[in-house]
């Protein structure tokens, strides 16, 4: 089979399944199962594919009929400049959670940090912070034992092993007998923040393939954000920092959680001028 009618017969398969964008689908995992890019595709649309090749392309192509995303079958997904290995045990790290990244580079200065990820899930926040950031101390956290097995990979690839202690635990409990209470500059979190309300209304990419605790967490515990707006006060430092992703309408309800000895510094909005992002500070 040639490649544009490998192409044409993958589409339909996965326009039949409802799949979004069944051609982009189709050439992203037709040039990943031959180790190409994309415009390969488009400048040999008449060469032959080997039969060998050919059937791993169709397994793949079954696997996002049955809605998994592309991002669990090609085994990887960027972020902030930098490739990441996901899989099903951890969320795909979204674009605007890059808001994180940069108003975090924004709090720090050259001097030596202590900085905690809660909820690390592929370390894609604690990966890309220590390879910008190499005088940085950080601590990871997640619930999920299979997630840290995924965010230690990850930093293996981008050699930044040595600056991050990966613990297991529920939010900033695995800090007792590590460190000290008031000693870390800045705490961020993008916690789960779905309900279980909006979880039946995802796209089946999501409800159904994406890591339940990842997005709505455990439900039999009380509100996350009010849980680490406790916590995060005793490891904190005065003039500590405490970065937070928040879902779709839920700003009010998260800042009116940060009273004194908070101070809310900011709000920031995502890419579509929903508030996405916010930034407290704890007082002196
Ligand atoms: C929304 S995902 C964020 C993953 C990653 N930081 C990112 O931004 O792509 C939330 C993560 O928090 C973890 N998690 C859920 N409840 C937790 C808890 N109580 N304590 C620690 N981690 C938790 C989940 O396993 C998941 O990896």
């Amino acid at each position: 089979m040639r490649i544009c009618e490998a192409l044409k017969s993958s589409s339909n398969v996965l326009s039949l399944s409802e799949i979004e964008n069944p051609r982009v689908d189709s050439e992203i995992l037709l040039a990943e199962t031959l180790g190409k890019n994309r415009s390969f595709l488009l400048a040999h649309n008449h060469d032959s594919i080997a039969d060998s090749v050919l059937s791993t392309f169709f397994l793949k192509v079954k696997e996002r009929s049955r809605g998994k995303p592309l991002q669990y079958i090609t085994g990887k997904q960027e972020f902030y400049g930098l490739e990441f290995e996901v899989s099903p045990d951890v969320l795909i790290p979204r674009p605007e959670t890059e808001i994180l990244v940069e108003e975090t580079l924004k709090q720090i200065s050259e001097k030596p940090f202590n900085l905690v990820d809660v909820g690390t899930g592929s370390g894609c926040l604690a990966v890309t912070l220590a390879t910008y950031l190499p005088q940085t101390q950080f601590w990871a956290i997640d619930l999920s034992e299979t997630a840290l097995q995924v965010a230690k990979k990850n930093a293996l690839r981008h050699h930044v092993t040595k600056r991050i202690q990966f613990l297991h635990g529920n939010l900033l409990n695995p800090l007792h007998s590590r460190v000290k209470k008031d000693s870390i500059d800045i705490i961020i979190c993008n916690p789960p923040y779905v309900s279980l309300d909006e979880l039946i209304l995802l796209q089946r990419e999501v409800k159904d393939w994406e890591p339940h605790l990842a997005l709505v967490g455990d439900v039999s515990e009380s509100n996350i954000y009010s849980r680490l707006a406790s916590q995060a006060l005793h490891w904190l430092k005065p003039e500590g920092i405490l970065i937070l992703e928040i879902g779709a309408g839920m700003g009010g309800k998260v800042c009116n959680l940060f009273q004194a000895p908070w101070n809310l510094l900011n709000v920031l909005n995502d890419f579509n001028g929903i508030p996405r992002v916010v930034v407290i500070k704890k007082a002196v």
